[in-house]
């Protein structure tokens, strides 16, 4: 079945439930594997029909395995955890570090974004890189792919501890990337595995997932780091497909991690531009890419993060929409992070937010600036960032005519695609409001008692010379660093 239409299924699925035929049987057993049964805790509240696993026959995982030395297509070689000498024949090697990908619902091992995800990993280290193709379980009913997911994850951990025991591979140097039911399949491997390095988990499934016990999903005990990315949390009935539930050391909340900038956010937008686009473009793909857009984003943001020169730098905060005002560009000792990639190397934990811009590169450097006026003013004030490396475009405090009182401080939150590098000046133009209704009641032109500057990327705290400063209507000025006044 086409992934758009397979998307709206599965909520109709997800939310009023269907009939099997396994969901009366409650237990199955495959081999080496052990015994699956839809006890508790894998029965609760939040899965309205609980079945066991499909067999392996029928998943028919593969673990395809890709170096820099076979880096495509072609060149991929199958790996099973119950034949060594596949491995062993391989051009796997235990002294190198590992990668694993595993794709969610409806998707399979080798969609665009895979090999994207695989050629950035394999260019940035020499690394062996398996991606977990469990495409023939991963369709619907959801409920069946859900449960699906504890056979792939044991398969996973089965592999990975032949790959320790048959060529010295360190646990240690296994890092799982796990997209939406892939994240939890990552946990379930994890459970497997003593001290296995590290689980990315991108957008992890909250259907049947969120709120259950740790046992049934990703948690920071699967592996000894966890890192989340939260991009698609907004509610079951606006198709969110994401847990807002935090579930790593460290989780990341980019633009509030409900809905991502540049998509369609509500269940009505969602669903007819999903059919729109299908139906216009004849490509399910596109429809799949609109309704999923959201949930999509979190790899597509990994995968810029691994070879970013960007840091996708994120914050401790009280509340996304706290963030948003621009509250929380401070760092105090180690408590930020970056987000994606990179995440390893930081002390962070707890949930940390940032913003990122609508298209490719998302990555953005985050600014607070603030402006006191002296008198009172009516109008729009725009400003530019002046750095060491170049110019931002330039940035409306306000999107329409605002008055502001004497002595009131406005405070803009900004978001640069570029880096600028150090900010050495801030040039201000104020247009005042040409209503003729209230322009009188305003001065000509606007008086200026501060100007200061957060960069959350240098943690640095300017102010500028603007104490005294005037700013002639419709006329720009420059303001340097507060010491060269
Ligand atoms: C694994 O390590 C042991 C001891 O360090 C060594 O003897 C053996 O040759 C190694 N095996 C492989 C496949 O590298
Ligand atoms: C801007 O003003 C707010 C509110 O007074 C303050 O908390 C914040 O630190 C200021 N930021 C800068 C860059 O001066």
């Amino acid at each position: 079945m086409k992934p758009a239409v397979v998307f709206l299924f599965f909520f109709l699925t997800a939310c009023y439930g269907f009939i099997l035929d396994s969901v009366t049987n409650r237990k199955v057993c495959y081999g080496e594997l052990g015994c699956f049964t839809t006890d508790a805790p894998f029965n609760g509240l939040q899965r309205p029909i609980t079945v066991v696993p499909a067999s392996p026959d029928v998943i028919k995982t593969q673990f395809l395995l890709y170096t820099r030395d076979s880096p495509t297509t072609a060149d991929e070689q199958v790996l099973l955890y119950s034949d060594a000498s596949t491995i062993l024949s391989s051009m796997y090697s235990g002294s190198r570090p590992t990668a694993f990908i595993v794709h969610g619902f409806t998707h399979h091992g080798h969609r665009q974004w895979i090999l994207n995800m695989k050629q950035a990993l394999l260019k940035k280290r020499n690394i062996n890189l398996i991606v977990v193709d469990w495409g023939h379980g991963a369709g619907i009913p959801y409920a069946q792919a859900t449960a699906n997911t504890r056979v792939v994850g044991a398969e996973t951990g089965m592999l990975i501890n032949q790959l320790i025991s048959v060529t010295n591979t360190s646990a240690a140097d296994v890092h799982v990337i796990g997209h939406s039911l892939g994240a939890h399949i990552a946990g379930y491997a994890g459970d497997r595995v003593q001290h296995l390095g590290r689980i990315t988990g991108l957008d992890p499934a909250d259907p049947y997932f969120q709120g259950g016990d740790p046992i049934i999903r990703l948690d920071a005990t699967d592996a000894d780091f966890v890192d989340v990315i939260h991009t698609d949390a907004s509610s079951i009935l606006e198709l969110g497909m994401g847990s807002i539930q935090q579930m790593g050391h460290v989780d990341f909340y980019p633009n509030g991690g409900k809905d991502q900038p540049g998509c369609d956010a509500g269940l009505l937008g969602k669903v007819s531009h999903t059919v729109w686009n299908a139906v216009s473009q004849l490509d399910l793909y596109a429809g799949e890419a609109t309704v999923a857009c959201s949930h999509e984003r979190s790899y597509e943001l990994f995968t810029e993060s691994i070879s970013s020169s960007c840091p996708f730098k994120a914050y401790p905060c009280t509340s996304a929409a706290e963030f948003d005002l621009g509250h929380c560009l401070r760092c105090h000792g180690d408590e930020c992070s970056e987000m994606g990639y990179n995440s390893i190397n930081f002390a962070a934990r707890g949930s940390l937010y940032l913003q990122t811009q609508a298209n490719a590169p998302f990555c953005n450097y985050h600014y607070q600036l603030n402006v006191t006026g002296k008198n009172n003013m009516d109008g729009v004030v725009t400003a530019v960032l002046q750095g060491q490396n170049g110019n931002s475009s330039p940035i409306k405090l306000m999107t329409d005519n605002e008055v502001h009182t004497q002595g009131h401080t406005i405070s803009k939150f900004i978001k640069i695609k570029e880096d600028i590098g150090e900010i050495v000046a801030v040039a201000m133009q104020y247009d005042k409001t040409s209503s003729v209704l209230t322009g009188w009641a305003y001065p000509e032109d606007w008086l200026l008692m501060g100007v200061s500057l957060m960069d959350g990327s240098t943690q640095q705290l300017s102010s500028f010379c603007g104490y005294g400063k005037t700013v002639t209507n419709h006329k720009a000025i420059s303001m340097g660093l507060s010491g060269t006044c």
